[in-house]
């Protein structure tokens, strides 16, 4: 089982969405996800409520309870643990950094974007942690997206994808959906399945096992 965190202390940078998106994304590549919710405002436990579809199984924990969650999953078959945080750097977020095997940080290409996680970025530093950064809610074609990669890909690894701001991240969600099942077809589909294609990559893991785990570990 790999863990993946979606951190930056920047609140509507895309944490939730992506982690959405990207478990849907993997569920359908053949993967088994579950996710681990430490953000209050519950946006991913809201949008599971709305949910008709299958999995993936959604659990609200706080940081003191993250370690011990992720050790007893680990002796259940998940391919993946998606890590979902508050968008302040917390304890919370911390521990998620230490528990995962890659953090994903998403940044809009604003300056205030391009600063906020500038702290975040230091505590993955610290920790040795590998991550990605991933470009998200851009302008289909802007300078802004040039330069905001040119910028990122000196500080770290940037995927050969970015995440457009489209209607569908915000129309799936308010369905329950990923935007790879709400229109398959489309660009935001096109571009989350090549975004988890690389991210599974760099994982480098790929079992086709299949988990129930969060039914048995009871999350107080
Ligand atoms: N690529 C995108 N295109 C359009 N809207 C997006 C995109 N990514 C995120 N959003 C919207 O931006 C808002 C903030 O995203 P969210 O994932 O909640 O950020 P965070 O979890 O980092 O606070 C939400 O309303 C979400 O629907
Ligand atoms: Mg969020």
């Amino acid at each position: 089982m790999k863990a993946i965190a979606f951190v930056t202390q920047k609140g509507g940078s895309g944490k939730s969405t992506l982690c959405i998106n990207l478990a849907i994304a993997a569920m359908e590549a053949g993967s088994s996800v579950c996710i681990l919710e430490m953000d209050r405002q519950a946006t991913i436990t809201d949008w599971a409520e709305h949910r008709d579809g299958e999995g993936p199984e959604v659990a609200q924990i706080d940081a003191t309870q993250l370690d011990d969650v992720v050790d007893r999953l680990r002796d259940y078959d998940y391919d993946y643990v998606f890590i979902d945080t508050p968008g302040v750097d917390s304890p919370g977020t911390l521990s998620a950094i230490r528990a995962a095997d890659l953090c994903v940080i998403p940044c809009r290409p604003t300056p205030a974007d391009l600063r906020a996680f500038k702290p975040t970025l230091a505590a993955i530093y610290r920790l040795e942690k590998r991550f990605a950064f991933v470009l998200n809610q851009t302008p289909p074609r802007s300078y802004r997206n040039r330069d905001a990669a040119d910028g990122l890909a000196v500080l770290g690894v940037l995927p050969d994808v970015n995440i457009v701001m489209r209607n569908d991240h915000q129309d799936a969600i308010g369905m329950g959906q990923g935007v790879t099942e709400f229109n398959p077809q489309g660009q935001a589909a096109r571009e989350v399945r090549k975004l988890w294609g690389w991210i599974e990559k760099r994982t480098n893991f790929n079992n086709q096992n299949k988990g129930q785990a969060l039914t048995n570990v009871k999350v107080a």
